[in-house]
């Protein structure tokens, strides 16, 4: 035995009996068939076999890495969330950034949102912030979203994603024209995952300690500067370096630049809401920054890579559904239906017991509840009683809401939202492009135009074409003749 081998550990099966031999399966004679009396060699296969569990149906490729968030301002006056109470505070956070559209192994300089997911694991439990790099959404209803991400996915014929699919749906969905501005502009490609902006999108509440509520929207601006890569650029690095954010985010952290984002929010009081200009709880809208101005409230920073990208990454479920006290949901139709879809996803792709995985749990709080069980259960409770109320010192309910009721009023059906005076899919998708300087108006019209010529139908690039021109007249002629010029060259 060398020197070398003294010092390591034995290789050992599942069970933990030594291995005599990792090279050879154990055969029936020199040159003979396998024997199925081999324990090690049909452990190893059959393991081998059940490494894969489902990928997530959309944002399947990820980074992630872990740090803290610290309070910069005191924000207690709109909300009672302890990890947000006061300057100094930090708490640790992990945060798994993503591409939507593509799977597991796909490449990461890709034109497509970037989800921006952070869990803050805060002393009054888990609170995920299931974000993207994008303050709007293609839709505004959860109802659309299979079929808006089947048009992303591949095509059940062909397998590959279709142009035509995906302009027959936003040419049928006029609302995606703010994001479908915003994805093919110059944004639409972050350089890496540390160069972009990330945003709740959706409008949140915020509750304080007296009960006061105001609605929320969360801007985390990129310390390290927005960085962008055009379509080429991206094409070019998307086929030399398939794996480039990963390894940007990884190498990063390892060096020690450490990435980091200041967290500004827009806070409108309640009442406001059913008075503005338009519908504050549609998620393909912003919020001007002249009605409601970014206000600071601390800095998110990564400082530590995963040790092990399955069990951390992979294996990382966020919920939009999991608040702490002091921040609770809008009644944005969109965000209501994420917060039934994303444990529901978990429960699927991770198990019942995903929340019991060392990424998931609490790690400042303590989860006590009486579910039990169940495949993989690790932490069954012990002898305690699994039932409440009872007289065994079990753990009790606080009485105390997470955050402010809402009214309610009128009866139960299908509605379009509650009409207001600026209600309307085209304006700001038509204020974005009007804000563009003369170069990124001439990318954001070829790069659309390249994609919409791809298209084998024209009334579904007329349709598409249409949309636009009703956000500004110049857009519409422009991209029409960019397409025209493409089909017919
Ligand atoms: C991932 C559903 C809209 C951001 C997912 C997953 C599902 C899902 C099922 C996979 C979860 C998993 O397996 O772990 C939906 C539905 C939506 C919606 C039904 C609309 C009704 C949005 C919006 C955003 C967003 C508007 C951003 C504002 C993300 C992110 C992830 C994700 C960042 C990846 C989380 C991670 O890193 O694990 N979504 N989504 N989604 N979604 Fe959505």
């Amino acid at each position: 035995m060398s020197d070398t081998t003294a010092s390591r550990a034995t290789l050992t099966t599942e069970s933990g009996a030594p291995v005599a031999d990792n090279q050879n399966s154990a055969q029936a004679g020199v040159g003979g068939p396998l024997l199925i009396q081999d324990q090690y060699l049909l452990e190893k296969l059959a393991r081998f076999n059940r490494e894969r569990i489902p990928e997530r149906v959309v944002h399947a490729r990820g980074s992630g890495a872990y740090g803290y968030f610290e309070v910069t301002a005191d924000l207690t006056r709109f909300t009672k969330a302890h990890f947000l109470a006061e300057p100094g505070r930090r708490t640790e956070v992990f945060a798994r950034f993503s591409t939507v559209a593509g799977n597991l192994g796909a490449a990461d300089a890709v034109r497509d949102p970037r989800g921006f997911a952070l869990k803050f694991y805060t002393e009054e439990g888990n609170y995920d912030l299931v974000g993207n790099n994008t303050p709007v959404f293609f839709i505004k209803d959860p109802l659309k979203f299979p079929d808006f991400i089947h048009t992303q996915k591949r095509d059940p014929y062909t397998g590959i994603q279709e142009a035509d699919n995906v302009w027959d749906f936003w040419g049928l969905s006029p609302e995606a024209t703010h994001q479908v501005t915003w994805l093919f502009g110059d944004r639409g490609i972050p350089a890496s995952y540390r160069h972009m902006d990330g945003f709740g999108s959706h409008t949140y509440l915020w509750t304080n300690a007296e009960g006061q509520a105001y609605w929320v929207k969360y801007h985390f601006k990129t310390d390290q500067g927005i960085r962008t890569l055009t379509s080429a650029e991206a094409a070019e690095l998307a086929g030399r370096d398939p794996d480039s954010h990963q390894r940007d985010l990884r190498e990063a952290v390892d060096a020690g630049q450490f990435p980091s984002w200041t967290l500004k929010v827009q806070l409108m009081p309640v009442a406001d809401a059913a008075k503005y200009r338009f519908n504050p709880f549609d998620l393909t809208k912003v919020w001007p920054h002249a009605d409601y101005p970014l206000v600071e409230v601390g800095r998110l920073v990564l400082d530590r890579n995963p040790e092990n990208v399955f069990a951390e990454v992979e294996q990382a479920a966020f919920s939009p559904n999991n608040f702490v006290p002091g921040i609770g949901p809008s009644p944005d139709k969109m965000l209501q239906g994420r917060l039934f879809a994303y444990a529901d996803a978990h429960r699927y792709r991770l198990g019942v017991n995903h929340t019991q995985l060392a990424v998931n749990a609490p790690h400042a709080a303590t989860a006590r509840n009486h579910g039990r069980d169940g495949a993989m259960a690790t932490n069954t409770g012990g002898r305690a009683k699994n039932y409440e109320p009872n007289s065994f010192g079990g753990p009790y309910e606080t009485g105390e809401p997470l955050y402010a009721a809402s009214p309610v009023t009128g009866h139960t059906g299908t509605f379009e939202a509650p009409s207001h005076a600026e209600d309307d899919d085209f304006v700001q998708a038509g204020n974005l492009y009007r804000l563009m300087s003369e170069d990124e108006k001439a990318r954001l019209v070829a790069n659309l135009a390249g994609f919409i010529a791809q298209v084998t139908r024209d009334d579904l690039v007329d349709r598409a074409v249409a949309n636009f021109r009703a956000a500004d007249a110049e857009y519409g002629d422009r991209l029409e003749a960019a397409v025209k010029a493409l089909r017919t060259g």
